[in-house]
């Protein structure tokens, strides 16, 4: 039976971006004209800003050969294809080729009609990358058909090829191709003309316009992996420079492949700045995917938003006439909600952005939320205005406390929402009167239903749970509010405004006026709220709901309590105006009997411009180095420090050195100091090399629970009683389960000299078919590694626990370690793994996500959900050639209860269990390291069996009181020995 290949997936998760020969040269092409342009993409820039494809168009073919397969013209590519694929590929780009599904080519050229599966294996062969699939000469060819079949073709041939579909929009293929191709044709061709109509006998060109109207209409259609395609770009090509700009920019707004038609070999430099302005290929290149929505025509404009990442909006006000038009911007006209795809608001009303012009590349001030003119704005005639409106949340800070803050800890007004009242109307739409207004009663007659100053406080951070008794079991929605005064100037500072996590779902109100809304539960998020702040008294409000749901990460079940609140620190933070977003300073390695050690540095700054100055400097090392950001605000740097002088961080020896980073010249206003420890983490065969050398890792997992009586940890203290009891244990490694810790967990333990697993909750089973789901893991692993990744300490980042295999599974889960990678290359991936019983007493460790980690680890509970009498019997099957970790084992017991070692919930009992599993544990051959579960008893509200659990899971060797129960020794003692 045969099934139904899918596309390529993974290919075109933003639109396209390249440039292709067909504008420029239609058929006079050579293998000469694409080496050079091949060159003039490096040369120009143009490669690193994306554009990465170089497509040969029609023409290229030659015959086929007595088998069959397709050759290339020999007098224009006389070195043949392959030799051009690795031209190009040596220099950091991707080749496209071109077909087409009928008899002959448009140019009459030999079509694939009939030659699919050869033709998909001879362009494998030649190592192509991209195909764009024409629909000339195809009487009585069906489109779903003919592009089903190329692109099976292409999955056969084994060679990831993007699929461009070229079918000109006749048969609807938005309707059927989603999962056939990554782009498809929604136009008939377009032609170097700004709005009219070039007509053949048989067919007729598109100018802009006409492209435009035809692609509006398809928007929801559109979204990664499968782009509406309006046609190539005619920029640079013979249209005027104001015609040229509103090209580009109508295409980045309806998230449009980019493929340039211009001789890039030789262009004007108001061509190179248009194609060329990465600020506006964000806008088509961005994450959400979302082609931008139409809203409407007034006084001869067209008024075009696009949602964007992170609560932006890129905006454009198109003019196609040839007039100038002058136009008085009230923005609340445009409150909108993107109701047919995205379902975002612009909410004009109660949100503040930043106005940031995309072509002048300069602040233009920021959005009113009253109701009147705010800006008058001439758009010149064919040409357009375009912002990104730029929402509060900005990207993480990198070690926030390194700066000056004003605490907003302390006790906060609260109002437990049950209903949700206070957010949404009795239609359930959201309510612009919501309890986020803070409303007061003016009038005797006045009628506000709630009150924040008579309502109960609550000390912050905390979860609710523990704080008042009728929250001990609640999972919604509570208020909080609290209030201050006087933050810092505008002058040369900005604010941020901090949380270190608030579980889980949560919108965030500075004086009424929304700031953000935030998904996950155990990273820290900043807002630059430096334009909602007022002289007086500033009023903050925080609706947190922590309902679990299954699209949710964790999903709806999971062994631990759901506490909800705001969990961690809130502060304000002075920053200057252009600061240091993210720094990484690392050692690289230690090159094999060299000398010197090299140190990695790079940074990024909060604004994407060239030319500042950042300092870094290590005094201990006496090593300093000025460094100029390039245009992306970023710089990068390598140190070379004598062998002899470098000492390495370790569990013995944890050092530290001090580090100072600055922006800008003065030096002292702006330096913000850390304190880097410096170590190498690798693998070699079965084991794991701290600095080069093998370590055992003596490890205890524990949750992110206060040392005595339970409720959310969040402080120092909290950590260093934790953290102590592991010393005691002989520990020198924590899996920090199975989320991210609060930071001073990871801070404290990089201090006393303790190696730290660190994971997110992709627990159990996530929705894995979910993109949104997907993006939130995603998400929490990016904060996760953004917050911790100058932690020396830190050696694995977890990317899941006891995760059920399925192909969707291990789809979503190589993806996140593939990203892991990127963001961070200098620590170990792993997982929690399970495993499976091969037969009686073999277990077997069979996960094809073995591939994508670095240390393969497993739980496993022989003794507690299996006979404690098997694990002297018990074989092991781990056929992967990486250290291996039990990343659990363990058994409840509950402390002061005493009985025979095969009664459960005795100390007894469990002291067994830890006796029989260390002895079975000691004969895995090649073990790298344990980390038993788990350190102390934790609420959960699976665990209800009254007298013993009573909503504490008991796998704990020290209370929830801080008792060491008999188990505790065991492991201490094992421990000692190793
Ligand atoms: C698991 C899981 C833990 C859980 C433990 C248990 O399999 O990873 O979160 O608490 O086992 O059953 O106690």
């Amino acid at each position: 039976m045969g099934v139904m290949a899918q596309k390529w997936e993974g290919l075109a998760d933003t639109p396209q971006m390249g440039w292709s020969t067909w504008n420029k040269f239609q058929g006079n092409i050579s293998e000469d004209i694409i080496k050079g342009i091949a060159d003039a993409m490096v040369e120009s820039g143009l490669r690193d800003a994306g554009y990465v494809y170089i497509n040969i168009d029609d023409c290229w073919h030659g015959k086929r050969d007595a088998n069959g397969f397709i050759q290339t013209d020999p007098v224009r590519f006389p070195h043949g294809m392959k030799a051009v694929a690795d031209y190009v590929h040596g220099k950091g780009l991707k080749l496209g080729i071109y077909s087409d599904a009928g008899t002959a080519t448009c140019a009459g050229m030999p079509g694939s009609l009939g030659h699919e599966y050869q033709d998909a294996v001879q362009y494998a062969r030649w190592g192509v990358d991209y195909l764009k699939y024409d629909w000339c000469n195809t009487t009585n060819v069906n489109p779903q058909g003919a592009y089903q079949l190329i692109s099976d073709a292409l999955r056969a041939a084994g060679r990831p090829i993007l699929l461009s579909m070229c079918e000109w929009g006749s048969s609807k293929p938005w309707r059927w191709a989603r999962d056939v191709g990554h782009s498809w044709r929604t136009t008939p061709d377009i032609w170097c003309d700004f709005d009219s109509l070039r007509v053949f006998p048989g067919y007729t060109q598109f100018g802009v316009m006409q492209c435009i109207a035809l692609n509006d209409t398809l928007r929801q259609y559109a979204g990664r992996g499968h782009w509406n395609d309006p046609d190539m770009l005619e920029v640079g090509n013979g249209m005027t420079e104001n015609e040229d700009r509103a090209h580009f920019t109508m295409w980045c707004m309806m998230a449009s492949p980019l493929i340039l038609g211009n001789d890039v070999r030789s262009m004007s430099e108001a061509t190179r700045n248009i194609i060329m302005n990465r600020e506006m290929i964000a806008v088509d290149q961005d994450a959400l995917g979302i082609q931008g929505l139409h809203y409407c025509d007034r006084d001869g404009l067209q008024f075009w938003f696009k949602p964007l990442e992170g609560g932006d909006w890129a905006f454009t006000i198109l003019n196609p006439t040839r007039q100038d038009i002058t136009f008085e911007l009230n923005w609340q006209d445009f409150n909108l909600t993107d109701r047919e795809v995205s379902g975002l608001s612009t909410a004009f009303d109660t949100k503040v952005y930043q106005v940031y012009n995309l072509w002048t590349h300069k602040l233009e001030g920021k959005t009113s939320l009253k109701n009147k003119t705010d800006r008058k704005l001439t758009v010149k005639a064919r040409d357009v205005i375009s912002y990104r409106l730029k929402a509060t949340e900005v990207s993480l800070i990198q070690n926030v406390q390194a700066y000056e803050s004003m605490s907003l800890n302390g006790d906060w007004y609260y109002i437990v929402d049950v209903q949700e009242e206070g957010y949404y109307d009795y239609r359930m739409n959201p309510t612009r009167w919501g309890f986020f207004q803070n409303a007061k009663p003016h009038r005797p007659e006045d009628l506000i239903e709630y009150d924040f100053d008579k309502s109960p406080t609550m000390h912050i951070p905390s979860d609710w749970n523990t704080q008042d008794e009728r929250l001990f079991f609640y999972e919604g929605t509570v208020w909080f509010k609290t209030s201050f005064k006087g933050a810092w100037g505008k002058g040369d500072y900005r604010t941020l405004l901090y949380f270190g996590a608030v579980n889980y779902d949560c919108h965030v109100y500075i004086n009424g006026t929304h700031v953000g809304h935030h998904i996950g539960g155990f990273t820290p998020f900043n807002y630059d709220v430096s334009d909602l702040l007022k002289k007086g008294e500033n009023t903050v409000i925080v609706k947190v709901d922590n309902k679990r749901h299954a699209e949710d990460v964790p999903t709806q079940i999971f062994d631990w309590w759901n506490y909800g609140g705001i969990t961690r620190d809130v502060k304000l933070v002075k920053v200057p105006q252009t600061y240091i977003e993210d720094y990484a300073l690392s050692l690289k390695g230690q090159g094999a009997g060299g000398k010197e050690q090299e140190l990695s540095f790079t940074a990024q700054l909060n604004r994407q411009e060239a030319g500042h100055k950042v300092t870094v400097s290590i005094p201990e090392l006496k090593l300093k180095q000025q460094l100029t950001t390039d245009a992306d605000g970023k710089v990068r740097s390598t140190f070379n420090v004598q062998r002899s002088t470098l000492q390495l961080w370790s569990p013995d020896s944890p050092k530290r050195y001090r580090v100072d980073i600055s922006v800008g010249g003065d030096l002292a206003a702006s330096t913000i100091t850390d304190s880097i420890g410096f170590r190498t983490i690798k693998t070699r065969g079965k084991q794991i090399l701290l600095n080069g050398k093998p370590i055992f890792l003596k490890g205890i997992c524990i949750h992110n629970e206060k040392p005595n009586g339970g409720g959310r940890a969040n402080s120092v203290e909290d950590a260093r009683t934790l953290l102590t009891w592991a010393k005691e244990l002989g520990c020198n490694f924590v899996r920090l389960a199975h989320y991210p810790h609060h930071e001073e967990m990871v801070r404290e333990a990089e201090r006393m000299g303790i190696l730290v697993w660190s994971e997110i909750p992709v627990y159990w089973t996530i929705a894995w078919n979910n993109p949104k789901t997907f993006d939130n893991a995603k998400a929490q692993l990016t904060d996760m590694i953004r917050r911790d990744h100058n932690r020396a300490n830190v050696i694995i980042w977890s990317i899941a626990n006891e995760t059920p295999h399925s192909k969707e599974r291990d789809a979503f889960l190589s993806r996140l370690a593939q990203y892991a990678r990127t963001l961070d290359d200098t620590r170990l991936i792993s997982m929690a793994m399970e495993v499976t019983g091969a037969s009686n007493y073999v277990n077997r460790l069979n996960d094809n996500m073995n591939k994508y980690v670095d240390v393969v680890s497993f739980n496993q509970y022989i003794g507690w959900y299996r006979d404690v009498n098997d694990a002297p019997k018990m074989r092991w099957e781990i056929p992967y050639d990486k250290p291996v970790i039990i990343s659990e084992f363990g058994g409840g017991a509950r402390y002061g209860l005493h009985g025979d070692k095969n009664q459960r919930w005795t100390e007894e009992f469990q002291e067994n269990l830890y006796i029989e599993n260390l002895a079975m544990i000691d004969k895995i051959e090649g073990l790298a390291g344990t980390t038993p579960w788990i350190l102390k008893d934790f609420r959960s509200p699976r665990r209800v069996l009254p007298g013993i659990q009573d909503y504490y899971n008991r796998k704990g060797l020290v209370s929830d009181k801080g008792e060491k129960k008999k188990a505790f020794y065991v492991l201490k003692q094992w421990y000692d020995s190793k």
